[in-house]
């Protein structure tokens, strides 16, 4: 099984260094390749998503990665920006479904900034279509108005669009989960997340997830608006189970779930194709306020091998041990600065990841 291990920028190389250490003493037959991607990417060939990182990640089982972009790259042409890479690697590999799911671990109620309970016992399964959306719709740039508001201005002009088969396969994806989920003793619910009162995009989005629905009887559908559900999500978020939405909302939605878990270094995600080939990386970004500190949570990234394991490399058994290893470093006490509370220990990223080997036993 071959794995391309694209570490990335600011600390992206810090926790992706962690969840090797972790996957290499699984006694798994695992290949690990690196590959530079990102401002890294950039700085060594003048791209952040060089052929050759396209073909390792293309020629892999699957990708594990960190994450991509430094305030110094925000300056550049678009097509070199670091956060280019992740969006070409989502494109080229049809990376459509993108899972992020929100657990609070007993052991972390206290480090979320909500109220003990209405955190504790959170499990929650954030589906993101990733390849569509204003993300990737055309036409988009910059150019001077002919009409609207100023005529004759500059303006920017992005397009939000989604076709029929796009919604109709993530809608799978998300009924397919919460299917699984109730056969675990879940609820089995999918909350379709939109915009329809506003946007013919969402209109259609609403119409589409509504049709396929009809053909998982077993597994509940609600609808709700976005601004309502960032509202539900602070205020009551255990009453959801699978959210399922578009790129946009996905992004903005899961960074706010991640709150509820402790910390966006608890979040893990995977983005899958039709193939079942996934990429595995952290919710969050590469961090520049803290890169280079050594305070990084990895525990995001671990949990995202785990996923790895679980979703493209068939290992259920090496998944769980991980699991569980994190489970008892955050019972032993261990806290990253950012999900740190008052009787607990603190510990730097790399203490962390020694800490989760050990306890894989
Ligand atoms: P960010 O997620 O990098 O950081 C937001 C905040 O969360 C910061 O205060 C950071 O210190 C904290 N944080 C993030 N991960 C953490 C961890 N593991 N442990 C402890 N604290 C953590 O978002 P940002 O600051 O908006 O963006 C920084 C850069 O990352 C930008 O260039 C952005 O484009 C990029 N980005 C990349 C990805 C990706 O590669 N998939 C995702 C998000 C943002
Ligand atoms: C994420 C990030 C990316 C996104 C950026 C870096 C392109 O925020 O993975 O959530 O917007 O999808
Ligand atoms: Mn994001």
């Amino acid at each position: 099984m071959k794995i391309a291990i694209l570490p990335g920028d600011g600390i992206g190389t810090e926790i992706v260094a962690e969840a090797v250490k972790v996957l290499k003493v699984l006694d798994l037959n695992l290949e690990l390749e690196t590959a530079l991607v990102g401002g890294a990417a950039y700085e060594a060939f003048g791209h952040p998503l060089p052929e050759a990182t396209l073909k390792l990640a293309k020629d892999s089982d699957a990708v594990l990665f960190g994450a991509v972009g430094d305030w110094k790259y925000d300056t550049l042409d678009r097509p070199l920006r670091p956060e280019q890479a992740i969006l070409g690697l989502r494109k080229n590999l049809g990376l459509f479904a993108n899972f992020r799911p929100a657990i609070c671990y007993p052991q972390l109620v206290d480090a979320s900034s909500l109220k003990r309970e209405l955190v504790s016992g959170l499990d929650i399964l954030i589906i993101r279509e990733l390849t569509g959306d204003i993300y990737f719709g055309q036409p988009r740039g910059r150019r001077i108005a002919t009409d609207g508001h100023f005529p004759g201005a500059e303006e920017a002009f992005d397009t939000m669009r989604y076709s029929r088969p796009e919604i109709e396969r993530i809608a799978h994806v998300a009924f397919q989960a919460a299917r699984k989920r109730k056969a675990a003793g879940g609820e089995g619910r999918v909350t379709s997340v939109d915009k329809a009162n506003v946007l013919e995009t969402f209109q259609l989005w609403k119409d589409v997830v509504t049709e396929i629905g009809q053909q998982y009887p077993d597994v509940a559908l609600d609808h709700m608006y976005v601004d309502n559900a960032a509202m539900q999500l602070v205020k009551a978020p255990k009453k959801f189970d699978v959210v399922v939405t578009g790129n946009m909302f996905g992004d903005i939605l899961s960074d706010a779930a991640a709150m509820l878990t402790g910390s966006i270094g608890m979040l893990p995600s995977a983005s899958l194709n039709d193939k079942g080939q996934g990429l595995y990386e952290p919710s969050h970004g590469s961090a520049p306020d803290i890169a280079g500190k050594g305070v990084a949570n990895p525990l995001a990234t671990i949990l995202s091998a785990a996923m790895m394991l679980r979703f493209s490399l068939n290992q259920p058994d090496a998944a769980a041990r991980i699991e569980q290893a994190v489970d008892k470093v955050l019972t032993q006490g261990l806290r990253t600065p950012d999900i740190h509370s008052e009787g607990t220990t603190r510990v730097g990223t790399v203490e962390m990841g020694d800490a989760v080997v050990k306890a894989l036993g």
